[in-house]
């Protein structure tokens, strides 16, 4: 039977979000893939942090970016995952209208904040490559720290004030958010306000905030790729690579699915492809970013090394 829409009647307090479908057979193979990703996550970035924070040859601007980007990674699967694994374990899919804006204000917020911070890394690595003999002068402890402190505070800003709009919102009609967590448009969808302002102020943020640092990322990388083949050595050439292929794998990741689920047309797409993207840039890219930098970034990898090491000559010591 279809539902009767009953505008400016009583407002909805809670939404069901969809999820996976409720098939109870598939939910605890879910649980348990996501708990297992969650946890490699978590360790992953964490391992980034300590490493990054205690070993003394990582004390340079570019890795102060690599940890603070594992902070970030840390905070966004946690805006997402452990509500899902809730969700999941004990089939509860209810959430409060209030704790779903507080979702989409937080992943906002991070994801802004991680996208400036992929700019500042590959602004760092133009100066390094690019302008080698000025890089001292232009890029230090200081000019890093208030790069770390801009993209969070303009990340944050940014979606306040989407999210001042959306708390004006009242929902009413359909209770139903096909989706594994508060999507922005999936959840605007519901409210039976004029959504038409939050939309374009949403729009000129994100445009702001996404394309700018997109085009600046691709500015530096075309800069430095250009520079990197200008270099005549074989050995200079790979040199000058191997610091900044990690990052760059980094980017491309990172841009390469935001571009799939965001430019191209999804609308019409079965809303299970439109999960699994998601699934890819909020479960699995947070995931994939301590692994890249564990193995194939050489100082890091190198410190992870020393680390172990460390670490067992510690424990024979302890077992004599
Ligand atoms: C984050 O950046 C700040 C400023 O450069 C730095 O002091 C701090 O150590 C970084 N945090 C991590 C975990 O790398």
């Amino acid at each position: 039977m279809e539902k009767v829409e009953e505008r400016n009647q009583t407002p909805i307090v809670e939404f069901i979000l969809l999820g996976f479908g409720n098939g109870p057979e598939l939910q605890p193979l879910l649980s348990l893939v996501f708990l297992a990703i969650y946890f490699v996550t978590v360790a992953g970035n964490l391992l980034i942090i300590v490493l990054v924070v205690a070993d003394r040859h990582l004390h340079i601007p570019m890795y102060y970016f690599v940890g603070n980007l594992s902070v970030l990674e840390i905070c966004y699967t946690s805006a997402i995952l452990p509500r899902l694994l809730a969700s999941l374990l004990t089939g509860d899919r209810t959430v409060s209208v209030k704790s779903c804006i507080v979702q989409i204000y937080l992943f906002g917020t991070i994801s802004a904040s991680e996208c400036l911070l992929l700019t500042a890394i590959s602004y760092d690595r133009y100066l390094a490559i690019c302008h080698p003999l000025h890089y001292a002068v232009l890029m230090n402890g200081q000019v890093c720290a208030w790069l770390v402190a801009g993209c969070w505070i303009s990340g944050f800003l940014g979606c306040t004030i989407v999210n001042i709009f959306m708390s004006q919102l009242q929902f009413c009609g359909s209770q139903e958010i096909d989706h594994f967590f508060c999507d922005f448009s999936p959840t605007i969808k519901l409210s039976c306000d004029d959504t038409r302002t939050l939309e374009l102020v949403t729009f000129i943020i994100a445009a702001l905030g996404a394309l700018v640092p997109c085009l600046l990322t691709l500015v530096s990388y075309v800069c430095i790729i250009t520079a990197i083949l200008r270099i005549s050595s074989n050995i200079g050439r790979q040199k000058a690579f191997s610091t900044c292929s990690s990052h760059l794998t980094v980017v491309t990741i990172y841009y390469g699915t935001l571009i799939t689920i965001y430019v191209f047309p999804t609308a019409n797409a079965p809303a299970i492809l439109n999960k699994l993207f998601s699934v890819f840039y909020t479960v699995l890219n947070p995931m994939i970013n301590p692994i890249i930098y564990c193995l194939r970034n050489k100082e890091v990898n190198e410190s992870l090394r020393k680390a172990v090491m460390k670490l067992s000559a510690f424990r024979q010591r302890h077992r004599m």
